[in-house]
């Protein structure tokens, strides 16, 4: 079974959370998760940092975001990174670059930890975390024009067809993302999985507020990309690796 495959996890798990009387598919009756909740539990480091840190770093999904934004930063850049996984790009990128606040979303709770712990002993300090589907948190917390750069990197392929409907990467979720980005803004994708990284490219073509800064369909990996965990296992598998890189009008 491939990483992918396992992250995929267990498509019965999936369906049972989704019957009409599920309080989660009452609430959001036609939209399929792009995500199914893996098993698997903090480590003790992981858990002892994020008692410590949720408090201060965790963000609220029923709060605006802008609401949330230290004092004396409000108008710092803003990245926001969707599915950060276990969350070692992530820290990476936000030691690099300290000027920069950096907002991750992940529903994998050890993956939540594992950047809180990460946090913690790099001493980060630019990186707030929500814990809950993105596409949640794009419609309720975050100002359209509000964004420069929004990253997605190796999301799940979903590789069998009779589940491509759940693959993050959709033309409503994609003008949702173009229009939290600031004019200018970059929407970045990668994904290791070359059927997927074609329809990520025909989507993201289509969405009318959105150039391709590529001369054909991929760029190389940008300079603030760190290589990924996903992206590790996929090259040892032997597939490629394809960023996009889209520009906001
Ligand atoms: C294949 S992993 C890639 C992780 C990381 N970006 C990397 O490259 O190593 C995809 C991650 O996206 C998360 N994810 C999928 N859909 C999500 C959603 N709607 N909201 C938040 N996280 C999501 C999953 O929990 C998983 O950790």
């Amino acid at each position: 079974m491939s990483d992918h495959q396992k992250t995929e996890g267990d498509q019965s798990a999936t369906q049972d959370s989704m019957r009409p009387e599920s309080p989660e598919a009452a609430a959001h009756p036609r939209r399929l998760k792009s995500f199914v909740i893996r098993s698997g539990r903090k480590t003790a480091g992981q858990q002892a940092a994020y008692d410590t840190l949720w408090p201060k770093l965790g963000l609220d999904p029923g709060t605006p975001l802008r609401d949330s934004r230290s004092p004396g930063r409000e108008s710092a850049p803003l990245v926001i990174e969707v599915g950060f996984g276990m969350g070692q790009s992530l820290a990476e990128m936000a030691l690099a670059a300290p000027e920069t606040d950096f907002v991750g979303i992940e529903v994998h709770p050890p993956g939540v930890g594992s950047l809180c712990l990460q946090i913690q002993t790099s001493e980060i300090g630019n990186i707030r975390i929500y814990q809950h589907d993105a596409v949640e948190v794009f419609e309720g917390c975050v100002d359209d024009a509000s964004v420069d750069r929004i990253q997605v990197y190796f999301p799940d392929p979903w590789h069998k067809k009779r589940h491509h409907k759940r693959r993050l990467i959709q033309p409503e979720f994609t003008a949702m993302l173009a229009a939290k980005l600031k004019p200018g803004g970059l929407l970045h994708l990668a994904t290791d999985w070359e059927h997927y990284a074609h329809h990520m490219y025909d989507v993201l073509a289509a969405e009318p507020t959105l150039e391709n800064l590529a001369e054909d369909k991929f760029v190389e990996r940008p300079e603030w990309r760190p290589e990924t965990k996903f992206e590790r296992r996929g090259q040892k598998l032997g597939h490629g690796v394809y960023d996009l890189l889209f520009r906001k009008r």
